[in-house]
């Protein structure tokens, strides 16, 4: 059986006809199928391949690495140099109250950390969402998605959920003592490139933290 063939028996898809491109090597922007064509790859893991392909220095960090361990524990229990190291860079760059960093391995997960964490700390439930937002592929965070076409497939999700739209006051007058988080994407990337009007992420911070 060719790879082809494999792929198409064993590995699952998630869309009706897959781009199926068999790729040998990545460099830089560009990559080469299994015949040698040379294409440039401007999909780059939905950006997260945003420095190129085998970057010589995270090649020799990945290699270092491996060298002194590869998984020990994630739950903040071990000292780890390289995850104490990221930790603190990123928060030099946040403001001051944004200090602890819970690593995640994906969007979606991060959505759930950020849902579960609101919950916990508030003792409240209900969660405001936009409606067009696009926040990942589990269960809490297709519950705060906002288009039928994703959600459609997966009901019952979370209760207690609003939907309203992006950029408009009546999201901001639905934040009340009862609402544990609103999530938004500071820019809506899925339904096109939807910038909130000026001013109004900052009127949503200021509802927030009189709520
Ligand atoms: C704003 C936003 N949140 C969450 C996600 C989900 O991320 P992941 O696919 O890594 O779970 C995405 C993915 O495109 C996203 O654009």
């Amino acid at each position: 059986m060719t790879n082809r063939q494999l792929f198409l028996s064993h590995v699952a898809q998630t869309s009706p006809e897959p781009v199926a491109l068999e790729i040998v090597k990545a460099k830089g922007i560009k990559m080469w199928d299994v015949t040698g064509k040379e294409y440039i790859d401007l999909i780059a893991g939905f950006s997260v391949a945003n420095i190129g392909h085998g970057n010589e220095a995270v090649i020799k960090a990945v290699q270092q690495q491996a060298e002194q361990y590869m998984h020990l524990i994630v739950y903040g229990e071990f000292i780890e140099t390289p995850q104490v190291a990221y930790a603190a860079m990123l928060t030099r760059h946040l403001p001051a109250t944004l200090n602890s960093v819970y690593f995640t391995n994906s969007g979606a997960e991060a959505t759930e950390g950020a849902m579960k964490l609101a919950k916990r700390v508030t003792g409240r439930s209900k969660i405001i969402a936009c409606n067009k937002a696009y926040h990942g592929s589990t269960q809490g965070a297709l519950s705060v998605m906002g288009d039928e076409y994703w959600r459609n497939a997966f009901r019952p999700l979370l209760p207690d959920v609003y939907h309203l739209d992006f950029g408009s006051d009546e999201l901001i007058k639905s934040i009340d003592d009862d609402t544990a988080c609103v999530l938004v994407e500071t820019v809506q990337a899925e339904s096109g490139v939807n910038k909130p009007p000026k001013g109004w992420l900052a009127a949503l911070r200021e509802a927030c933290n009189e709520h």
